[in-house]
């Protein structure tokens, strides 16, 4: 049977309070409602339409052509969503699904499992439920004595020995593609909260003579569905600890997992050990044998093998292999650090290339520099990149020894094998194996003590 879905995202999340549309706050590195499509996607769904509201241009920035879109102009409950895409699917022969995009935390696995007892039973609507400690704010599945289901009511018309019930709604549901958007006409908005509840089709189908279901899920807690900050946090733990569990079943070691936070499209290689606090951001990837201790933050960078990563910040840069960093070292966007290159504390490194074998140790600022191999960059070296209107580049050649509390005044090319004198403000060429000084004489004035009145 042809798959299709609708994800519903039209809502505004007023429980979040928040600016930001509920879909669009970010789990691990990507937004909600990309983490029910990533399942969709694996499940093989030929189609799927969302739902947006008015302002959520932003959705279609973050989904683009992954998936098509349709405007709910006014959020008049979660049929009225639906039936937004009617356009698009309206009297098409195959099995629609219908996911909320709060609910992140569904597996394709578990999407497919509902998708085949759906279809095994020729059901025309089977709703995902799950079995909830606490189904506060929930609809409960009403079943009647033999276990068949009855109907949906929601949290706010339920009576109360109907908020009793643990078997709750996730909001996923399998449809009959045709069945669906007949039914849909009938259904009407007399309720507590005065919407049209998609929940109300589960009857409308049952009047009809027609087959429902509810399948219940083995693992409760992926029904959750976000819709205040306290979920948003449940969910992030849920699947911080689904990535964790790939990377260590792929070799990492997480010395604790539970304070390690790892985005979603992060990869690291078999052998690197990762200790607690840290976080691994965005598109980074790590390769094998590599240390990253506590405290470390790496976003949108590439780290080779053997690098060792000591309580630092590192943001779209490069380390090659056998490169080290920190403690307390910032490398900022395209900071680019080649094989064996030793930055130490409190090293700040912006779009600057070091070349093999380099050591930058101490309390130093390279920005927008190239700087060749087997340099010795002094402790309180700084390339004075900026003039206050613009920036400029400096190069440093192979072997040069550059003396502690050198200023680099851009634009300058120190050549290979060159010397600068400790306290130098470079600002001229200086040539090959040069030795440059650039500092004022030290002058020593005697027994100047003995001149002070008091003395
Ligand atoms: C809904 C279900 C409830 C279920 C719960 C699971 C209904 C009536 N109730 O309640 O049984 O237990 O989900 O999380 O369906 N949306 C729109 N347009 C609208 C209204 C909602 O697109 O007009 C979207 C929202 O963006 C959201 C989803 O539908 O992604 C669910 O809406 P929400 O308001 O969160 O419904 P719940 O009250 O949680
Ligand atoms: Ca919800």
């Amino acid at each position: 049977m042809e798959k299709f879905a609708i994800v519903l995202a039209a809502g505004q999340g007023t429980r979040m309070k928040s600016k930001l549309y509920k879909v669009l706050h970010p789990i691990c590195g990507q937004a909600m409602v990309e983490h029910v499509v990533d399942q969709l996607e694996a499940l093989g769904v030929s189609e799927i339409v969302t739902v947006v509201g008015h302002g959520a241009e932003m959705v279609e920035e973050v989904l683009g052509d992954r998936v098509s879109y349709t405007l709910q102009e006014e959020q008049l409950g979660t049929a009225h969503a639906v039936m937004q895409a009617r356009g698009a699917l309206e009297g098409k022969e195959g099995t629609t699904l219908v996911i909320c995009g709060d609910t992140p935390l569904l597996t394709d696995d578990t999407l497919q499992q509902l998708i085949t007892y759906h279809e095994s039973i020729h059901s025309k609507a089977t709703v995902l439920t799950s079995i909830e400690p606490d189904p506060t704010g929930y609809g409960r599945i009403i079943r009647n004595e033999q276990g068949v289901l009855e109907r949906i009511v929601e949290q706010k018309d339920a009576e109360t020995t109907e908020l009793a019930i643990k078997e709750v709604n996730t909001g996923t549901y399998c449809f009959d593609n045709k069945e669906l958007f007949e039914a849909l006409e009938t259904i009407g908005n007399e309720n507590a909260q005065g919407e049209f509840y998609l929940t109300d089709i589960i009857e409308v189908l049952k009047v009809k003579g027609k087959v429902v279901a509810g399948y219940a899920m083995p693992d409760a807690r992926e029904g959750l569905g976000v819709n205040d900050r306290v979920a948003l946090a449940k969910a992030r733990k849920v699947i911080q600890e689904r990535i964790n569990h790939r990377l260590m079943v792929n070799g990492v070691t997480l010395v604790d997992p539970q304070t390690t936070y790892v985005d979603v499209k992060v990869e690291v290689g078999p052998d690197t050990v990762i200790e607690g606090n840290v976080s691994l951001l965005g598109t980074t990837k790590i390769g094998s044998d590599c240390l990253i201790t506590s405290g470390s933050r790496i976003s949108d960078s590439t780290i080779g093998d053997s690098v060792t990563v000591t309580q630092s910040v590192i943001e779209q840069a490069t380390l090659d292999n056998g490169s080290d960093c920190g403690p307390f070292a910032h490398l900022r966007p395209n900071a680019s650090l080649g094989k064996n290159v030793h930055v130490g504390n409190f090293v700040e490194v912006k779009n600057a290339t070091v070349g093999k074998d380099t050591k930058v140790g101490h309390l130093t600022y390279v920005g927008d520099a190239d700087l060749g191999r087997e340099i010795n960059i002094g402790c309180g070296t700084i390339f004075v990149n900026y003039d206050g209107v613009n920036k400029h580049r400096s190069t440093v050649g192979d072997g040069a020894f550059i003396g502690c509390d050198t200023s680099i005044i851009a634009p300058v090319t120190i050549g290979k094998g060159a010397f600068t004198a400790a306290g130098s403000v470079i600002t001229k060429d200086v040539p090959e194996k040069a030795l440059a000084i650039a500092r004022a004489r030290q002058e020593n004035k005697e027994k100047y003590a003995n001149r002070l009145p008091h003395k």
